[in-house]
């Protein structure tokens, strides 16, 4: 059985007082949820700060990016064994936002994939089509080269510990959801894509959906067989919001 997860994914959002107060929110609702998982990803700046909050309560937290390198000279970036040090569970790898405003390749990706399971930490893989590549009908092609290109850098007994995240673009920051039936024949094509190599394990393994993800809508998609919880952004900036969406996962 799969225990559902609902992970926030905070963006370049937020401030100090704004966190605590969003945490606060959530960990006052936290209980009533806890047949779901609950993460957050906060900005790195912030992770400290989460750490100290969240610390003792149900709540896991990680990061939304990580170095491919494990130290040196590489300005800017935050490697993992940093992560570690502030209490990460996990880490998202290959966020769209990271692929096209960045210019992540799969490899890349796999790469960094590759550096947080070295260090111990969970990747959350983003995997996900553009708006154009569905209308051209190769989102399957589409996001199966994503998820092999870290099958072939790492195998398929590296997603024991993994979570992978189904998040079509057009549907990021939209308002517009993929229909339950649309993420759900996706989350399958997924699933049987790790089956081919390993059918126990993709038993397994958890795929989120994300992409405008609310109270609202999060009932049908999290009903569906294959989507085991929700990567959220935009709803996940506000408590009630969160704990509706994991209400829904309940
Ligand atoms: P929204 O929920 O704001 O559409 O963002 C989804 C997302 O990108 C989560 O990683």
């Amino acid at each position: 059985m799969r225990r559902k997860l609902v992970a926030g994914n905070w963006k370049m959002n937020g401030s100090a007082g704004s966190i605590r107060e969003l945490l606060q929110g959530i960990l006052a609702g936290a209980s009533e949820v806890s047949a779901v998982e609950l993460a957050v990803f906060p900005p790195f700046v912030y992770l400290d700060r989460v750490a100290q909050q969240l610390e003792g309560s149900s709540i896991v937290w990680g990061a939304q990016n990580l170095s491919e390198h494990a130290s040196g000279a590489y300005t800017g970036e935050v490697a993992g064994p940093m992560l570690n040090d502030f209490g990460c569970a996990y880490v998202l790898v290959g966020h769209s936002e990271r692929r096209t405003l960045y210019g992540e390749s799969d490899q890349i990706v796999a790469r960094k994939f590759a550096a947080a399971r070295k260090v111990g930490l969970k990747p959350v893989l983003c995997v996900g089509e553009t708006l154009e590549e569905r209308e051209q009908g190769i989102t399957e092609a589409v996001v199966g080269r994503q998820l092999q290109a870290v099958l072939d850098l790492e195998g398929i007994s590296s997603f024991a510990d993994a979570v992978i995240a189904y998040e079509p673009v057009w549907a990021i920051g939209t308002g517009r959801t993929a229909t339950s039936a649309q993420a759900q024949e996706v989350h399958a094509f997924i699933r049987a894509q790790l089956a081919a190599q390993d059918p126990v394990l993709a038993s397994q393994v958890r795929i989120l959906y994300g992409g405008s993800v609310k109270g609202s809508n999060a009932g049908e998609l999290l009903a569906m067989a294959d989507i085991d919880g929700g990567l959220v952004g935009g709803a996940s900036l506000d408590a009630k919001e969160f704990l509706a969406i994991a209400k829904a996962g309940c």
